[in-house]
């Protein structure tokens, strides 16, 4: 029974593959089993089995901007598991998921008032393109039955989400799941017209012209909704051109589309605000959140949705379950104990303003990285930056994994996406350490690009 024995060797049983780990490369990975054991976190750290200390540059998935093995957090969680562990959501209702969607609502722009819970941000998705087709169908327009997703998106893994991402890798091997009858925006990336952009890029607000173009061949009364990440993250930080978003909106409001921000990575304070759409000053119908409202110390999702969306659902005889849907940790006491402890912290400590501090010291230091040779694009915006490097001729993608490599032998746990890699330090970092990152950096960039 090796499983329980106190022979146990991680490492080991890492090799004979038992754990099938996600989104991982895994018999790249079982061979240097060794070096890809984290044992515990603390605040902007990892550590390793043999006491490496690791710097967080994406706050876990970018789901852990408070920093690891938060006192408060942790205490919270404790607390409620002594309280009130679980209770079902289906027709009972806690006080502590009660009043966070309360604060949730708050947070929100002023039309979002309603909050459905999920786990995660791939079921939030699914939540809101679930509620999108129910919307159109109570009023009586079931004919509008396709969503609008965007080139380079990732709105996580479910067959909803991967229907409107447009990653080609999350989407090919699985596409005869997909959702009918979704098309897609093109991507606003034009490294010939934005590249080393400093925040939104002032060209390409037309790009947002290209659903007229989708609305002139499938016709409004067949659409439902679009859904677009307000910047782009897991594709590297792609930033909307300025002009592009609010244009968006006008675009679906002339043809009564539903607008979806997926704000799983923007949502809680990356953007320097709670929510991108308060920084862009865009209002949506729907937000979709995960990862951060919890501090990733457990799993949360959820969507924000609009008094209108909401007053269409609550029709019907009273007795009558008006959304088919919920899942059976929806509203978990312990996640929503956690989130309030999480946004009692970036309050108190004002953690908006400490992100809208660090954004220029970011932006600085990512950008004085243009000028090496192996850079081909360095983007920017909130917390977080996206950095190209010119890929090796014949083998895209092997920069990128050395310069991960490199990271962890010098103090850095890095999230590379073929040649690609994004920045988003935890909002607890100080000036110092974001410099320090990037100085960092540089010396692995130089090394994997000469
Ligand atoms: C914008 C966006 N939506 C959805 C998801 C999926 O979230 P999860 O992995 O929690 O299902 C992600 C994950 O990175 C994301 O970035």
């Amino acid at each position: 029974m090796v499983h329980l024995s106190n022979e146990f060797n991680c490492e080991d049983a890492l090799k004979d593959g038992s754990y099938w780990m996600p989104f991982t490369a895994n018999r790249h990975v079982r061979k240097q089993a060794g070096s890809r054991i984290i044992s515990s976190a603390k605040g902007a750290y990892y550590y390793t089995p043999d006491g490496k200390k690791l710097f967080d540059t994406l706050s876990g998935l970018w789901c852990t901007p408070l920093g690891h093995a938060v006192p408060r957090i942790v205490e919270a969680l404790k607390n409620q598991a002594e309280e009130l562990d679980y209770c079902s959501s289906f027709q009972m209702a806690h006080p502590v998921a009660v009043r966070l969607a309360k604060r949730l609502a708050y947070m929100a722009p002023e039309n979002l008032n309603h909050v459905f819970f999920a786990n995660s941000g791939t079921e939030a998705v699914d939540t809101a393109l679930k509620l999108a087709l129910g919307y159109h169908r109570l009023r009586g327009e079931g004919g509008r039955f396709r969503m609008i997703g965007r080139e380079r998106a990732y709105h996580g893994v479910g067959f909803g989400g991967i229907s409107v991402g447009g990653i080609v890798s999350n989407r090919k091997m699985f596409a005869a799941g997909m959702l009918n009858g979704v098309d897609h925006l093109r991507h606003t990336y034009d490294h010939s017209k934005m590249a080393f952009s400093k925040g939104q890029p002032t060209w390409g607000a037309d790009y947002a012209e290209d659903l007229e173009r989708l609305v002139a061949l499938h016709d409004a009364s067949t659409i439902a909704a679009v859904i677009v990440e307000p910047v782009q993250g897991s594709t590297g930080v792609v930033v909307p051109p300025v002009g592009y978003l609010e244009r968006l909106r006008e675009i679906c409001t002339k043809h009564g589309i539903l607008l979806i921000f997926d704000e799983v990575i923007t949502g809680f304070g990356r953007m320097g605000e709670n929510f991108a759409s308060r920084r862009f000053n865009v209002k949506p119908d729907m937000i979709t959140f995960a990862k951060a409202v919890t501090n990733g110390i457990v799993p949360m999702g959820g969507v924000l949705i609009s008094k209108d969306i909401y007053e269409t659902f609550m029709t019907g005889p009273e007795e009558a379950i008006e959304f088919a849907h919920g899942y059976t940790y929806s509203g978990h006491p312990i996640a929503a104990a956690v989130s309030h402890a999480v946004l009692d912290i970036m309050e108190e400590d004002s953690l908006l303003t400490h992100v809208r501090g660090l954004e220029p010291v970011l932006e600085k230091a990512v950008h004085s990285l243009s000028d090496l040779p192996g850079v081909r694009d360095v983007r920017n915006f909130g917390l977080t930056a996206g950095i190209d490097l010119v890929p090796e001729a014949d083998s895209p993608g092997k920069r990128g994994s050395a310069l991960f490599e490199l990271g962890m032998q010098n103090g850095l746990l890095l999230r590379c996406t073929g040649d690609t890699f994004s920045l988003a330090p935890p909002f607890i970092a100080t000036e110092e350490q974001v410099l320090d990152m990037v100085e960092t950096l540089r010396r692995l960039i130089i090394t994997v690009t000469q």
